[in-house]
């Protein structure tokens, strides 16, 4: 910023009319704008600091939470200011905590749910992983927003305050998933049930993104697991997508997956959910929700035992080619599709299964 300044104060040219027109395209309006922009930024934290500030007046809150939950372009700054301003945490936690008493007997409304909605977004961190999401997510936005509620953050942003990499440590060692999972322990099928799952989700799989053992230690230690099954079986299918998507990055964690295969009980309850998985989609086809299922597959496919237990109970339909349509345009998943049965065919199989599948997928 200093520096801009002075290089524009150096050369007046650069602020008066541009002398060409490819002067003008070239550093001159790319260095101004640089500058403006980061004015703009400047002044966007000084009011960010501000709405913070006011985070800690319950009066003041509601509006504070809005407002800074449509400062996205300054996320990455706003997590440790969050973090580190005096009673900020513990007003995001207030209104997390506010909505224990509604969540049984189920009687939450639409507006105390993106109330907390966006209290939890601010647990998260926009411009880190908005590719990840916005690939996770799909494009359709009805989707992502279904209440008229400001901006739908919670899935836009990726890392958490948690993931930050000056905050996450703090993050975890005041145990603040844990305030999510009464969200996550929730049955009700309604829109702002469901919607608080699916954000109290978002910020799980915000924390998995950032492939830290740290992290999935953190979670298995807290029972996430059997929370992630339930919603795999029963939520939304975005809301299974995202479940599923932790459960992978869970499994792609070797503690993880020892974790998992380490009793046969564990093993079966995950393949038994995402076998119902398997057959759901049969019916209701979803691209991204299976491409995750395959990944957790062949993750755990490279268990001996584990893969052993495939042998008998992977589902049918993705040995005989029920999802060839849908995988059409996904050479990835159709990858990993082909050395999971690979990994699970018996030796003598494999040539056979191999060709067969070539054959298949190109076809
Ligand atoms: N405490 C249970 C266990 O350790 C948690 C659990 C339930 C679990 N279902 C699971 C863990 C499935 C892994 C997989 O077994």
């Amino acid at each position: 910023m200093a520096n801009l300044q002075q290089s524009l104060s150096l050369n007046p040219s650069f602020v008066g009319a541009p002398a060409t027109p490819q002067q003008a395209l070239a550093g001159v309006s790319s260095a101004a704008v640089a500058a403006a922009q980061q004015a703009a930024k400047d002044r966007k934290l000084a009011s960010a600091e501000q709405l913070v500030l006011e985070l800690g007046n319950a009066d003041l809150r509601e509006n504070a939470l809005l407002e800074l939950s449509k400062k996205r372009e300054i996320f990455q700054d706003l997590a440790p200011l969050l973090w580190n301003s005096f009673g900020t945490i513990a007003a995001l936690l207030q209104e997390i905590v506010s909505i224990y008493p509604v969540l049984s007997p189920p009687t939450l409304t639409p507006a105390a749910s993106n109330r907390v909605c966006n209290a939890l977004a601010l647990l998260q961190d926009y411009e880190r992983s908005r590719a990840g999401w916005v690939m996770l997510m799909g494009s359709n936005k009805s989707r992502l927003y279904p209440y008229d509620w400001s901006l739908g953050l919670g899935f836009w942003m990726g890392q958490c305050v948690a993931s930050h990499p000056d905050t996450r440590i703090h993050f975890l060692n005041a145990h603040i998933p844990l305030y999510l999972y009464p969200f996550l322990n929730t049955t009700s099928k309604t829109r702002p049930f469901e919607y608080l799952r699916l954000t109290s989700l978002g910020v799980i799989g915000a924390l998995v993104k950032v492939d830290d053992t740290e992290v999935i230690n953190f979670l298995l230690s807290t029972e996430i697991i059997p929370l992630c099954l339930r919603t795999m079986e029963m939520g939304s299918e975005l809301s299974k997508t995202v479940a599923t998507f932790i459960m992978q990055k869970i499994l792609l964690d070797d503690v993880g997956l020892r974790y998992i295969c380490a009793t046969a009980e564990r093993f079966f309850a995950v393949g038994r959910v995402l076998a119902t998985m398997v057959a759901s989609l049969a019916e209701q086809p979803s691209t991204r929700l299976l491409k995750h299922i395959i990944r957790c597959y062949l993750r755990l496919s490279d268990n001996p035992r584990a893969c052993e237990a495939l042998k008998s109970c992977l589902p049918e339909m993705l040995r005989d080619g029920t999802f060839i349509p849908c995988l059409r345009d996904d050479q990835t998943t159709r990858r990993w599709l082909q050395q999971l049965l690979l990994n699970v065919s018996s030796p003598g199989r494999i040539s056979v299964m191999q060709g067969g599948l070539d054959h298949i997928l190109t076809s």
